[in-house]
């Protein structure tokens, strides 16, 4: 009895896996290190490489390893990307997880727990998102991932199948410094990356409509939602009815220019960032309640901003 973790070498499923583990799970990785690092797959965890769209690979991993549940997390991520690249994030988000439905079906492994976004919601316009604000997406990575949301609801009615969609809000920090996130498009690595090629960071926009003219957003710590995963994985296998789609949002926006103050006190390097324009697309304000997964799966916001900042610029610098 095992679970395959999909996208087990990139930042989210390298602290999965942990987390599943350390729950006392068994796991094997799964990954073709498109974006992954292999470094950041534990010694002694089995590791196969390979694409989730490798229907035959997916099938004999999972009989090979007795695998009874599936935690989808492989992806492209690049939301802004995939307005210019539509059928690689269709092809790798969305023919994926079709690939990866037939095989979980034809190996009669049934469980699954999914990476979905917080993209599915697009710019809503409500203080609070909740699981049942109205999905926007305003991009092909925000469809594809509601598309993923819709293919796991059809699989629950015509085969059976018992999913969930973990829906991320902003995944910032580090579980151990040896994971990290190293996608060249989120807040903090950019501003790291300034900090340590010796520029300004910039934040993009002071004059929207909130407190203090910068974007706010929902900012959680990728081992806290890493720990929500283990239980989700813990429930699903139990049998126990869970809700179809959890958003893992803390209720509290932080601002873009507390993100800057928070770094600037935690890195110890003082800077006064510059202002650039408005990024186009970019809301005011996304922040998400975490009500209903702390119900189901004790998710909880156990990190403060500064040990988010801390735990990232220290993962960063051992890079
Ligand atoms: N990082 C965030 O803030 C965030 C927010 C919302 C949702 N997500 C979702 O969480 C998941 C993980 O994100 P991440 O930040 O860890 O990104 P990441 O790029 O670090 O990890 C993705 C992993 O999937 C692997 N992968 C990609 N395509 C694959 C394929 N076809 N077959 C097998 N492996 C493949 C990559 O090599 C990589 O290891 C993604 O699905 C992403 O859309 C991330």
């Amino acid at each position: 009895m095992s679970w395959l973790v999909t996208g087990a070498a990139g930042y989210i499923g390298s602290h999965v896996v942990r987390a599943l583990r350390a729950a006392g799970l068994e796991t094997v990785s799964f990954d073709d290190l498109s974006s992954g690092f292999r470094s950041f797959v534990p010694d002694g965890e089995p590791f196969v490489e390979g694409t989730v769209l490798d229907h035959d690979l997916l099938v004999r991993t999972m009989r090979e390893h007795h695998v009874d549940g599936v935690m989808h997390i492989a992806g492209f991520k690049y939301a802004g990307v995939s307005v210019q690249r539509p059928l690689h994030t269709y092809e790798q988000n969305v023919t994926g997880m079709v690939t990866l439905l037939r095989a979980m079906a034809d190996a009669d492994v049934r469980n699954i727990v999914f990476s979905s976004s917080a993209a599915v919601f697009g710019t809503p316009d409500v203080d609070l998102v909740v699981e049942e604000t109205p999905k926007a997406p305003e991009s092909p990575y925000g469809e594809s991932k509601l598309i993923g949301e819709w293919l796991l609801r059809d699989m629950e009615a015509a085969a059976g199948f018992r999913t969930t969609s973990l829906r991320y809000f902003n995944v910032v920090g580090s579980g151990e410094p040896s994971l990290y996130d190293a996608s060249p498009h989120n807040l903090f690595p950019l501003v790291f990356d300034a900090l340590l090629a010796g520029r300004t960071p910039r934040i993009n926009g002071d004059d929207y409509p909130t407190p203090d003219g910068t974007c706010v957003r929902d900012y959680i710590h990728v081992a806290d939602l890493a720990a929500a995963h283990a239980v989700a994985a813990q429930r699903l296998a139990a049998g126990d009815t869970i809700e179809r789609a959890y958003n893992l949002g803390s209720g509290d926006g932080v601002s873009v220019r507390e993100i800057m103050d928070a770094m600037a006190r935690c890195t110890g390097i003082a800077f006064e960032p510059e202002i650039a324009p408005r990024r186009p697309g970019d809301p005011a304000r996304i922040v998400a309640t975490g009500t209903l997964a702390a119900r189901d799966l004790g998710w909880a916001m156990r990190h403060t901003l500064d040990e988010m900042v801390t735990s990232a610029w220290e993962a960063r610098r051992a890079a």
